[in-house]
């Protein structure tokens, strides 16, 4: 079966599995782009206008990623995007670790259909959620994004090893435009990494 069809039977699954903040969200907001990918970008959670539609990164932060992803000839139609949460909490809550757990699995799913080179985690949360192998309880133990951007870490998930590249949220340079440069300057090394030879 081809990674398409293994994605779209996933994507099924959580349809009829009663997963927490389903019954508050709009739509399952599941991922999008190419499962044929080397990179696999990994949000937090939908906003509004992600639920409103079904797709991830539709919003502003979207065109912020799209720009970057640009500025290394790649788009949001190249890499693969998906976030933590399925479903948005509803007015953006924080979600509560049930919750974060209940959905986690198919995170892990999809991360092992696409199988990407590299793992890019969008934003402090995801970071720190990734490199805690998805254990709430241990995030405390991971530095934050200031400290980790930019810096490729290996981690084990079940049988593969990936490398996980912390980035920035690009929501933040919304709001910090000095984070602009440093984004730039962490695509360009996004672009390295996947040049470099597959072992
Ligand atoms: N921010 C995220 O982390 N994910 C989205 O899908 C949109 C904004």
């Amino acid at each position: 079966m081809n990674k398409e069809k293994q994605l779209n039977k996933i994507r099924k699954q959580i349809l009829e599995t009663k997963l927490p903040l389903q019954e508050t969200a709009k739509n399952l907001v599941f991922g999008k782009g190419n499962p044929n990918t080397n990179i696999l970008f990994i949000g937090e959670a939908p906003g509004a206008k992600e639920d409103e539609q079904g797709i991830p990164f539709v919003g502003a932060a979207g065109r912020e990623l799209n720009k970057l992803l640009q500025s290394i000839n790649l788009n949001l139609e190249k890499v693969y995007i998906a976030n933590i949460l399925k479903y948005r909490p509803p007015k953006n809550r924080n979600p509560n670790n049930k919750e974060i757990e209940s959905h986690t699995p198919f995170l892990i799913k999809q991360i092992e259909i696409i199988k990407p080179k590299i793992i890019a985690t969008l934003g402090n949360y995801s970071t720190k959620f990734i490199l805690a192998k998805f254990e709430t309880k241990e995030m405390k133990k991971i530095p934050g994004i200031s400290k980790l951007h930019g810096e490729t870490k290996e981690i084990q998930i079940n049988e593969n090893t990936y490398k996980i590249m912390p980035l920035y949220h690009p929501a933040a340079m919304l709001y910090n435009p000095k984070l602009r440069t440093v984004l730039e300057e962490d695509f360009k090394k996004i672009k390295k990494e996947l040049q470099k030879k597959i072992k």
